[in-house]
């Protein structure tokens, strides 16, 4: 490791907290989107002006959370939601989570 002259570790250089990167074009997804924890997630994402996919092991109640929200959020199966999206956020109980991971390793 590279010292400075008082033989410490030199300090990184200080970072602008707000010189993040640009992920306004992003989709979310989220898988089990139908449930409180994944609603409450889509609708702020969605009012922040992210694009948001809503998955459910049936697209029609994936649907019909995605209407009650609206702000653009969609709905779709939970594979259609994997596929479509950029990133992914597991909202599904856990018990569920390996089994349905498993079932959209391709999509994901
Ligand atoms: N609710 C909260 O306040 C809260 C707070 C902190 C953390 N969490 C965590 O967030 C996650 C979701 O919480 P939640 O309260 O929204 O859960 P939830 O209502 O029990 O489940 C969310 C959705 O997951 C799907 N689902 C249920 N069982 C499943 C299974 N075995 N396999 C695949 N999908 C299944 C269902 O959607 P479909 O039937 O439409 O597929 C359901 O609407 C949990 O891990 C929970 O511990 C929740």
């Amino acid at each position: 490791m590279t010292t400075n002259d008082s033989g410490s570790a030199p300090k990184p250089p200080a970072k602008d907290p707000w010189d993040l990167p640009d992920v306004s074009d992003l989709t979310i997804g989220v898988l089990g989107g139908t449930g409180p924890q994944g609603r409450g997630l889509a609708y702020r994402f969605a009012r922040a002006g992210q694009s948001v996919i809503i998955g459910s092991r049936a697209a029609d109640r994936a649907q019909a959370a995605a209407d009650e929200l609206g702000h653009g959020v969609r709905g779709a199966d939970n594979a259609a939601c994997a596929r479509d999206s950029d990133v992914v956020i597991v909202a599904v109980p856990w018990d569920g989570h390996a089994k349905t991971l498993e079932s959209l390793r391709d999509e994901l």
